[in-house]
C-alpha cells in the first residue's frame, strides 16, 4: 500500500487516474527461496511504502511523451527499486532508525544485512533492466547510480566539516538527488526516441527538480513526522542546506552550532532564527522549481501531450510545499 500521496491534493481528474495507476506497480521482490528473510526484511520495511515520487513523475513524463505503457511499468518500478537501494545504504551511513515510518534493516537487522539487501536491490535493477534490452538505458542508469555514489562520497568527506560551502553542496545535490529524478525526465525521453537537445532540455529539469528536492528534504530534516528521524543531518556531524544558510546569515551563532554538531540528541537552541532561514531557503527551492516549469513550458515536440505537460507543471509546484 502507498500510504502518502500528498502530491495529489491538487483537483485534477488526470492525476487522480495516475493516483491509481501509482499503487498497482507492484515492487514487490523474491530472494532465493532457501533465504526468504532478504526478501522479506525488504518487503515489509522499504518497499511496501514510500511517496513513490520518482515513479510519479516517470509516469508524468512517459505521459507527455506518448511512451508505450508496457514498457512504462517496468521501469516506473526499476526506478523506485534503484531509490529504495540508496536509501537502504544511505541509512547505514546515517545510522538511521527510521525510514518511511518503519524501522530500518540496519537498526531491526545489522549493518552487514543492510548492505547485503541494498546490493540485492542494486542486481535486481540490473537484471530487470538487461531483460528489457536497452543497452542505452542499462548504461544510462549505470550513470545515475555512479553519479549517486559520487554526490554521497562527496558528502561523506564533508562529515564532521562545520563548512558553509554552497555551491558544493548544490554540487553533492545535484549528484546524489538530482542524478535519479533526471533520469525520470530522460529516459521517458529517449524511449520517445526524443532529439538530443531535448534530451539534454529534460535532463536540466529533472536535476533542477532534484536539487530543489534535496533543499526540502533538508528543510524537513528539522521536522517532526516525516516517517524519519528527526535533526539526523546536525546528529551525524553533517550540514545541510538549512545549518549552511544559518551559518552565512548568521555567522555569529558558529560557536553555539559547533556545540550541537554531531551530537547523539542535538538540542537546538529556540532562539535559532531556524522558521526565517528555513522560509528563505523554501523560497529558493521555489524559485528553482519555477524555472523547471518554465523549461517544461518550452520543451518543443510536435507529439507533446499537453494535458501531461500541465500536470507535470502542477506536480513540480506543489513540490515547492511539501511536508513529507
Ligand atoms: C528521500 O526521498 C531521499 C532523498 C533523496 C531526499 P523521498 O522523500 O522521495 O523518500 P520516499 O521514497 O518518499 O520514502
Ligand atoms: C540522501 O540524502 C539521499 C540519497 C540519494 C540516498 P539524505 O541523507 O538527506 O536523505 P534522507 O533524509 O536520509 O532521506
Ligand atoms: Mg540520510
Ligand atoms: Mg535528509
Amino acid at each position: 500500500m502507498v500510504t502518502n500521496l500528498w502530491f495529489f491534493k491538487a483537483k485534477s481528474e488526470s492525476l487522480e487516474k495516475l493516483k491509481r495507476e501509482l499503487p498497482k506497480i507492484n515492487l514487490s521482490i523474491h530472494a532465493h527461496q532457501s533465504l526468504p528473510e532478504l526478501s522479506d526484511l525488504l518487503n515489509s520495511q522499504y518497499l511496501s511504502s514510500g511517496k513513490r515520487f520518482r515513479a510519479l513523475l516517470f509516469l508524468i513524463n512517459s505521459n507527455m511523451f506518448h511512451t508505450s505503457p508496457d514498457e512504462v511499468l517496468a521501469f516506473a518500478r526499476i526506478l523506485e527499486l534503484i531509490h529504495s537501494a540508496t536509501l537502504v545504504h544511505d541509512d547505514v551511513m546515517d545510522q538511521a532508525p527510521r525510514r518511511r515510518d518503519k524501522d530500518t534493516i540496519n537498526h531491526l537487522k545489522s549493518n552487514s544485512a543492510a548492505i547485503l539487501c541494498g546490493d540485492f536491490l542494486i542486481a535486481q535493477v540490473m537484471k530487470e533492466t538487461a531483460a528489457g534490452g536497452r543497452l542505452d538505458i542499462l548504461k544510462e542508469l549505470s550513470g545515475v547510480v555512479e553519479d549517486l555514489v559520487v554526490g554521497q562520497y562527496m558528502e561523506l568527506e564533508s562529515q564532521g566539516v562545520l563548512h558553509q560551502n554552497w555551491d558544493r553542496q548544490i554540487e553533492i545535490a545535484r549528484l546524489k538527488t538530482g542524478s535519479l529524478v533526471r533520469s525520470c525526465f530522460s529516459i521517458p525521453g529517449r524511449l520517445a526516441s526524443l532529439d538530443l537537445p531535448t534530451l539534454k532540455a529534460l535532463e536540466l529539469v529533472g536535476e533542477k527538480v532534484g536539487v530543489a528536492f534535496q533543499i526540502q528534504d533538508d528543510i524537513l530534516d528539522f521536522s517532526q513526522n516525516t516517517g524519519k528521524a528527526s535533526g539526523q543531518d546536525l546528529a551525524q556531524g553533517m550540514m545541510n542546506f538549512v545549518s549552511i544558510q544559518l551559518l552565512r546569515d548568521y555567522p555569529q551563532l558558529k560557536d553555539e552550532l559547533r556545540e550541537v554538531f554531531g551530537a547523539e540528541h542535538p538540542e537546538i537552541p529556540q532562539a535559532w532564527p531556524l522558521p526565517e532561514v528555513c522560509l528563505k531557503l523554501r523560497a529558493y527551492s521555489k524559485a528553482l522549481l519555477r524555472e523547471a516549469t518554465d523549461q517544461v513550458e518550452r520543451i518543443q515536440d510536435r507529439a507533446v501531450n499537453e494535458e501531461a505537460r500541465k500536470y507535470l507543471r502542477q506536480v513540480i509546484e506543489k513540490l515547492g510545499d511539501r511536508t513529507k
